[in-house]
């Protein structure tokens, strides 16, 4: 059995990581005290209640508050360094972050800056503490003009180390996204949708007939489809699992009835991952320890193994992991 404290020093990988949602109460505060008339609280207590969710459409809705508090470039670069340090701290050597460009931009940030702030950033992150990062660019769920946004960066302008394009935001029909997803196949980069999250198996069948996903943001709903299930195992299509997001989305009601145990008979390969830490009072060490919890400590090798695998890392990073 492996005890939490070789959980926390163990060498990590996280694939699913929102940049907005890996933003610390104190980063927040911060940042909501530069930019007063965003109505976000400054002061520690008054942040964790606004940070205590009713329901996911309200997750939603504090996200979006926190992605208008970057105005600048210098927000962004100070934000993000923040959120990879935290990983750092925690032993993570590489990391797919989940970019969404939409609420940045709309805050004033141009795309030149946004590109610039996540390349300065990775660069910091490589010389400052070994830490491989890779960008996933994120639509959120409109078609139309923000999607069309999202294609920009990733068809003119793309930050260096992207190498995916995702999908999240509310679960609306995965199948409205095909010709973005399209456009990405052709330029080379993965499609990693959030699928089976708010919405059930249905979600997940679109995300990999019709976006030909390499690997989904939770799918954990997988688990009301037997067929679904085997489908996934199959195709061995990697689920990006977070018990905590989970819970305090609502999406299942207590920690002992996360569907982890189920997907793992199923023989789906996944990975714990974090998705919005400090937002749901987390981090990746305690998703890990959860996970372990769930379904026995020397799962969590396997975990790992399975991150880095369904990971867009090069072959170098992936030896120099594995
Ligand atoms: N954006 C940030 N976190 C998310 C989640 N868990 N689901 C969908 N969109 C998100
Ligand atoms: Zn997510």
């Amino acid at each position: 059995a492996y005890s939490h404290a070789w959980i926390a020093a163990v060498p990590k990988i996280e694939l699913h990581v929102h940049h907005v949602g890996a933003t610390s109460a104190d980063t927040v505060a911060d940042l909501a005290a530069r930019h007063p008339e965003s109505g976000v609280p400054t002061d520690p207590s008054a942040l964790e209640e606004f940070y205590r969710f009713t329901d996911f459409d309200h997750f939603l809705q504090v996200y979006a508050a926190i992605s208008r508090l970057l105005s600048t470039p210098e927000d962004v670069y100070r934000l993000t360094v923040g959120n990879l340090a935290d990983l750092a701290a925690q032993h993570v050597r590489y990391v797919e972050m989940t970019v969404t460009p939409n609420g940045i931009l709309t805050g004033g940030v141009p795309r030149e800056g946004l590109v610039e702030a996540l390349d300065a950033a990775r660069a910091a992150a490589a010389r400052d503490w070994d830490l491989t990062v890779n960008w996933i660019l994120d639509i959120p769920a409109f078609t139309g003009e923000p999607a069309e946004v999202v294609m920009d960066l990733c068809e003119q302008r793309q930050p260096a180390g992207l190498v995916a394009l995702g999908l999240g935001g509310p679960e609306t029909p995965r199948a409205d996204f095909a010709a973005y997803f399209g456009r990405a196949r052709a330029l080379g980069l993965g499609s990693v949708p959030h699928a089976g999250e708010a919405s059930g198996p249905e979600s997940i069948r679109a995300a990999l007939q019709v976006l030909k996903a390499d690997r989904i943001g939770h799918g954990i709903r997988a688990v009301e489809d037997p067929a679904v299930l085997v489908e996934l195992a199959d195709a061995g299509v990697h689920l990006e699992v977070s018990p905590t997001s989970n819970v305090r989305t609502r999406v299942v009601q207590t920690y002992e009835d996360h569907p982890l145990p189920t997907l793992l008979a199923a023989g789906v390969p996944v990975s714990i991952n974090s998705d919005d830490p400090p937002m749901f009072g987390t981090t990746l060490t305690r998703e890990l320890q959860i996970a372990a919890q769930l379904v026995g400590s020397e799962q969590i090798p396997r975990f790992l193994r399975n991150a880095i695998g369904a990971s867009f890392a090069s072959d170098t990073v992936k030896r120099s992991y594995l």
